[in-house]
């Protein structure tokens, strides 16, 4: 039977998914790559599932970039499809329709910092670096640093970051918006969850339009964008919640969202 080096468990209607390969700090080898995927298209068809949490195994590394030891197979006219692969696996990440926090409890180098862009929200352990150090294997970025990285922090910081292999601690991640709450060494986790949960104490549609308007209008020039806001507020002021949060407002109650 395949290892297995990505695992989950679900606490109320949150998925905490675990990339676990401690011995190589977590790194993506190929079947944590597949296991990812399949992991992903699971919590979609899960509807239990309101949100997700990633994160690595151990207090050292959230994951230290892809498997190194997997590169000597790789030939050139090879690489641009290995590369897809896991380029596709992250894009669904990005693009899963419920909330997903990363909770980097260490290394998020190369494949890791990589993983914890996709997710929406990013809460770092102190004792967290980040990094993109490919240059120092002759190579560049491959699961999309060379492009949500500048997105993120500017072309700037993201070339210091990816030409020098210039590391960053957690509280400089903060400073430059790579990550958004920086909390003590073993806390990354549970402040995701505390966060989550009062995600998921608001309206779901919402979340869903509100994240689909933020990543998809990034695509866009501004007028698009502002056309696919409007599109999307189109949809939550279709819903039953729509009414229930104006209702819940006005007659000052906490409002009971339903999801539709
Ligand atoms: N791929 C494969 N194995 C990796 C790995 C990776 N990306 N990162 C770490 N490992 C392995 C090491 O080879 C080592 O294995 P060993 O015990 O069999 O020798 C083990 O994880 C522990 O790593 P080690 O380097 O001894 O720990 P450290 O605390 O001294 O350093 C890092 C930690 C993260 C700074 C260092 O491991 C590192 O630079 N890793 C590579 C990061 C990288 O370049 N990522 C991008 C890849 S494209």
């Amino acid at each position: 039977m395949e290892k297995q080096y990505v695992h989950y468990h679900i606490e109320e209607g949150i998925a905490i998914v675990t990339i676990d390969n401690q011995p190589a700090l977590n790194a993506l080898n190929a079947p944590t790559l597949n296991q990812l995927d399949k992991t992903f298209d699971d919590l979609t068809k899960n509807q239990e599932v309101k949100g997700v949490i990633i994160t690595g195994a151990g207090e050292k590394s959230f994951v230290a970039g892809a498997d190194i030891s997997e590169f000597l197979q790789i030939k050139g006219n090879e690489a641009p499809g290995f590369m897809a692969r896991g380029q596709k696996i992250f894009n669904k990440i990005e693009a899963f329709d419920r909330p997903v926090i990363a909770a980097v409890n260490g290394f998020a180098l190369g494949g890791g910092n990589e993983l914890a862009m996709c997710c929406d929200i990013c809460i770092a352990a102190e004792n967290a670096i980040f990094g993109q150090p490919e240059v120092n294997l002759g190579l560049i970025p491959g699961y999309g640093g060379t492009q949500r990285l500048p997105r993120l922090i500017g072309p700037g910081k993201a070339k210091e970051i990816i030409f020098a292999d210039e590391r960053i601690n957690a509280q400089e991640a903060l400073r430059t918006g790579l990550v958004q709450r920086v909390v003590p060494k073993g806390q990354a986790v549970e402040e995701a969850k505390k966060l989550l949960k009062k995600i998921l104490s608001k309206g779901p549609v919402a979340i869903k339009m509100a994240k689909k308007a933020i990543n998809e209008g990034l695509k866009f020039s501004l007028s698009e964008g502002l056309n696919l806001e409007a599109q999307c507020n189109g949809i939550c002021f279709g819903t039953e919640d729509k009414d229930e949060g104006a209702k819940a407002f006005l007659e000052k109650r906490p409002a009971n969202f339903k999801g539709k």
